[in-house]
């Protein structure tokens, strides 16, 4: 049975610090992985897992996200009058036709919990579905991340939050979960705590960004209160969820490239272009030219491996 997931909000109204001073006037999102900017890579996971509707969560510097996804009238225009047929195409598939694209603004930078909040009036009842743009997921061999959640939340009901193992040391980035395993991608949520020291963190299961909550959510987001970094965290108000509902971690199949940071974006680029038909093969012997000019890596630089989030 294909699942659907009908909304999927996008809260993407940060501040993009890390990337400064690429995001001074240039939102984080519409930075390009390939030809595709973040929030394309992430509105057609959406798509793929059956949304027909996005909701945008953005604030006043974000308006390029909102025409990203407008009709470009004049770019059309010229394109359908030179016969660019294949560049209109790709002109206007930023969404397909079904597909409702919603603006919400959240006014001042309050935490994720918060932006989540700000989406409410837009979100129909049931579970929905939250995409972090800037965590990358490539799942080359099968159904996107949210897609495989969807069909976890059928089969299992209450919500599901994507995890993944990250370094111990790391903790510290991360909501971090503890539970009881179902299978061997699937555990029932007992405990989730935000941003816990590597001492004290009760497993090493970080939490990404892709979430499929029960609508219940935002009734407990309202009661809130600022938690680590004095802002309103989803975390918080999935830790009051638990004491009513089940919750579970999927450990998804693909792999994740944290884009809010220069490693983990530079490696989606570099993954993305070495699949590319058109490029990759080149791409590959300059590479290999690279390394073998550069020789042996000393022991002492090894650290970060394919699709490993290194920061957050
Ligand atoms: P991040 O922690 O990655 O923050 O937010 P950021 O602002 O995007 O980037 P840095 O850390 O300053 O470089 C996680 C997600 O939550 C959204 C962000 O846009 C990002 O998608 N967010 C965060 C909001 O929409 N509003 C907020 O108040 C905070």
């Amino acid at each position: 049975m294909t699942v659907r997931l009908r909304t999927v909000v996008f809260p993407v109204a940060g501040l993009g610090t890390r990337f400064l001073p690429a995001t001074k006037a240039v939102p984080k999102e519409l930075l390009p992985i390939m030809d595709r900017p973040l929030i394309q890579w992430a509105a057609d996971e959406a798509i793929a897992a059956g949304a027909d509707t996005l909701v945008f969560v953005v604030n006043r510097n974000k308006r390029a996200i909102n025409d990203h996804f407008d009709m470009a009238f004049e770019l059309e225009a010229r394109l359908e009058s030179s016969g660019k047929t294949e560049h209109l195409r790709m002109v206007r598939e930023t969404l397909p036709a079904h597909v409702r694209p919603v603006f919400v603004l959240q006014p001042e930078a309050r935490g994720l919990g918060h932006a989540v909040l700000c989406a409410r009036p837009a979100v129909a009842s049931g579970p929905f579905g939250i995409i972090l743009p800037d965590d990358f997921i490539l799942n080359r061999d099968g159904p996107g991340a949210l897609a495989q959640m969807a069909q976890v939340q059928a089969e299992h009901g209450g919500s599901v939050i994507a995890v993944e193992p990250v370094e111990w040391k790391d903790t510290s980035r991360y909501g971090i979960v503890s539970g009881t395993p179902v299978d061997s991608q699937l555990m029932k949520i007992d405990s989730i705590v935000e941003k816990p020291r590597p001492d004290v963190a009760p497993s090493n299961l970080g939490v990404v960004g892709r979430y499929v909550l029960d609508h219940r959510i935002f009734d407990l987001l309202e009661n809130t209160k600022p938690g680590a970094g004095g802002e309103i965290q989803l975390t918080d108000a999935i830790a009051a969820l638990l004491t009513e509902q089940d919750a579970f971690a999927y450990r998804f199949d693909g792999v994740r490239y944290d884009c809010g940071n220069k490693l983990g974006f530079v490696q989606a680029t570099l993954r993305c272009a070495l699949d590319d038909e058109e490029i990759g093969a080149d791409l590959r012997r300059t590479l290999e030219g690279w390394l073998r000019a550069a020789g042996p890596e000393p022991a002492s630089a090894r650290k970060a491996s394919d699709g490993v989030a290194t920061q957050r």
